[in-house]
């Protein structure tokens, strides 16, 4: 699918970036979205992919033409109903999806339902091996008609949100290194697409691997989350794309545009040692809290935890390892217990990757 090559988007994470091409043909309308909009800050690049800015986007999944108003054209730019998708925009897709596929009660107030609300892409967070992450603002446009969503009264309705949209890329543009040893113990339920991922050549058979990361993330999310693990809110899954929360913080500058910036990996902070302790004993909860659900991450390390000021959000949950299930649990959840006992020693603080190991064993059965 093409991405909007004007889209406020697009002009958006080139502008952020140090270094990235300015975009030279953004349209006036796209323009003055972007002034009072937020950007994305892509101050989180260094890690294991820091070539992503020169990633080939054409297996990445932009916002499609919006669906209910065919005879608009969003490239017809200044012109455009501001209550209706432009560019690089699209309806909020809450209500295209059936209620299984949204995020677990209560429902976060923050979380928006209306139905006059539309999608904005700002930017990309991140390239990954398998998934893109972009950020998103769903918000109701001022003079939108008042609906309430189905879920909340309209007065108490949130009008605006921030987003993460998780996009899965079929195997033909990912690089899926995560195999066998993580789905070990999983069950697929339609023999159909068990039959398809068999045969990996056939397009149905990429579609299927890549749709089924994506809905094992949400589910690991939503379990997660359920149980009070530090994970992201997970709002919805459509097909490839999870959105959930996006973890980070807006600032506002002197001319008062707003920017919203990630927050950092852990690899990227100092914390004092007193924050360090509390980092140590917020992350050993979450662990437990998926030990007790039967699971080990299966790839935690200071890569997939975000430092949002004080609290940790552990993210990127798609391979977790069923602990029962799974021949090779051992093994993965040691290596996650030894990755991020590193990281917590090398910055001072005393701990036992062994000890941790046999505290969860312990917790999942
Ligand atoms: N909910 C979120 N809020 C803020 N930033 C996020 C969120 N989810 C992901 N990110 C950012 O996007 C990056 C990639 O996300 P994630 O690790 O889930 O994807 P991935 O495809 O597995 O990436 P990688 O291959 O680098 O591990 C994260 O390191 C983080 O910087
Ligand atoms: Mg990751």
């Amino acid at each position: 699918m093409p991405r909007f090559p004007d889209s406020p988007t697009s002009a958006l994470i080139h502008a952020a970036s140090k270094g990235g091409k300015q975009h030279d043909k953004r349209s006036a309308d796209a323009e003055q979205r972007a002034a009072g909009r937020s950007s994305v800050t892509r101050e989180d690049l260094e890690g294991p992919y820091p070539g992503a800015l020169d990633t080939d986007w054409s297996g990445v999944d932009a916002f499609s033409t919006p669906e209910r108003d065919v005879d608009h054209d969003p490239s017809e730019g200044a012109q455009h109903d501001p209550t209706q998708p432009g560019p690089g925009q699209r309806w909020s897709t809450w209500r295209s999806v059936a209620k299984g596929q949204r995020g677990p009660d209560p429902l976060p107030e923050w979380v928006v339902t209306r139905d006059a609300a539309i999608d904005t892409e700002l930017g990309i967070l991140k390239t990954g091996k398998e998934a893109d992450a972009f950020l998103v603002e769903r918000a109701v446009p001022a003079g939108a008609s008042s609906d309430g969503g189905p879920d909340l009264a309209l007065d108490q309705a949130a009008t605006r949100c921030l987003l993460v949209a998780k996009r899965y890329r079929s195997l033909e543009h990912g690089q899926f290194h995560r195999g066998s040893e993580y789905t070990e113990g999983r069950t697929v339920r339609r023999t159909r697409d068990q039959r398809a991922m068999e045969d990996r050549k056939s397009a149905w058979g990429r579609a299927v691997s890549a749709t089924q990361w994506a809905d094992a993330e949400f589910v690991a999310l939503r379990e997660a989350w359920s149980a009070g693990a530090p994970v992201p809110y997970p709002v919805q899954i459509d097909g490839t794309e999870v959105l959930m929360e996006f973890i980070g913080t807006e600032e506002t500058d002197d001319l008062g545009r707003t920017q919203a910036v990630a927050a950092p990996r852990l690899t990227r902070v100092r914390p004092s040692d007193d924050l360090l302790e509390s980092y140590w004993e917020q992350l050993t909860h979450g662990m437990s809290v998926l030990a007790r659900l039967g699971f080990a991450h299966g790839d935690l390390s200071p890569y997939n935890i975000l430092a949002d000021g004080e609290r940790l959000v552990i993210i990127d949950l798609p391979q977790v390892v069923d602990l029962a299930a799974n021949p090779f649990s051992s093994d993965v959840l040691l290596r996650d217990c030894r990755t991020v006992c590193d990281w917590f020693t090398a910055r001072g603080l005393d701990v036992d990757a062994d000890a941790l190991f046999a505290d969860l064993l312990a917790q999942a059965f």
